[in-house]
């Protein structure tokens, strides 16, 4: 991250601590419902260990892959990698892990998709959040791909489907429909705006879209506007890092901007 970027989030940061919501003078149902009851959703401790756990055992890991890039790119981590960095760096963090949990426990969708597995830190928080759940989750990597396969299978999650591909396969050869898709793939503008011309097929009026990294860079920035100005989502929900997207047509086109 260059200074200018730095200065750039810093300012969106006070930008969204001073307007961001939390339930008061929020007037759609949906939107109060998730900030005064889904965003703050209680974990049980078993649950916040099982998350903590699976983490940790990919941190304190010693091996190192040769991974194949097929996203944006790392700005820190070089081809070799130690799973450990991929884990820390690349891998979800603990307050996107929990925001998972909270919405896949509360709406409980039936089928979901995740672009970008990695090691599987978000695949394990969304089956453990929804047991009886079907989820899809693609990677490209075959590397990555095999390391989240070894360490998903220790946890015993059964209701993983892993799919070592391109995403525009996974498209290609997909005939389900999702309640809730989790977005965490290549951090491209072209890429994302993309992604979500492709899941149009794929989702209903109610599926949920979680975004991961809408100010990661200016390319990202600028894909969650124009995400924000499409027609087809009627209801998008900037949680600062993540962003929510929901086509719900028989709701007013309105953005929100909610604290979490
Ligand atoms: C930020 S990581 C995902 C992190 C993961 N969701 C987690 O919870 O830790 C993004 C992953 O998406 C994969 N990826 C990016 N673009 C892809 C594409 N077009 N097809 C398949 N995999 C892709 C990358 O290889 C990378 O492992």
């Amino acid at each position: 991250m260059n200074w200018r970027h730095h200065l750039d989030w810093l300012k969106d940061y006070l930008v969204y601590f001073l307007t961001a919501k939390n339930r008061h003078g929020i007037h759609s149902p949906f939107v109060y419902n998730l900030s005064d009851v889904v965003l703050k959703l209680p974990i049980s401790s078993s649950a916040q260990e099982e998350l903590i756990a699976y983490k940790n055992d990919l941190i304190n890991s010693t091996e190192s892959i040769v991974i194949e890039d097929f996203g944006a790119g790392s700005r820190f981590l070089k081809d070799k990698r130690k799973i450990s960095d991929i884990a820390r760096i690349s891998g979800s963090n603990m307050k996107t892990i929990s925001l998972l949990y909270r919405l896949v426990n509360f709406y409980q969708p039936k089928r979901i998709l995740e672009l970008g597995t990695s090691l599987g830190i978000a695949t394990n928080a969304m089956a453990l959040a929804a047991p009886n759940a079907s989820i899809y989750s693609v990677e490209g990597c075959a590397a990555t791909h095999a390391q989240a396969k070894k360490h998903l299978a220790k946890y015993q999650r059964n209701n993983i489907e892993l799919h070592q591909m391109n995403f525009a396969n996974f498209f290609d050869q997909n005939d389900q429909v999702f309640d809730f898709v989790f977005l965490d793939g290549n951090h491209r503008e072209e890429a994302v705006i993309e992604m979500l011309e492709k899941l149009e097929n794929f989702i209903h009026d109610e599926t949920i879209i979680l975004l991961d990294d809408i100010r990661w860079s200016s390319g990202m920035k600028r894909a969650w506007q124009k995400t924000i100005e499409n027609q087809n989502y009627h209801v998008t929900v900037d949680l600062f890092k993540t962003g929510l997207i929901l086509k719900r047509k028989h709701q007013q086109k309105e953005h929100f901007l909610v604290k979490y």
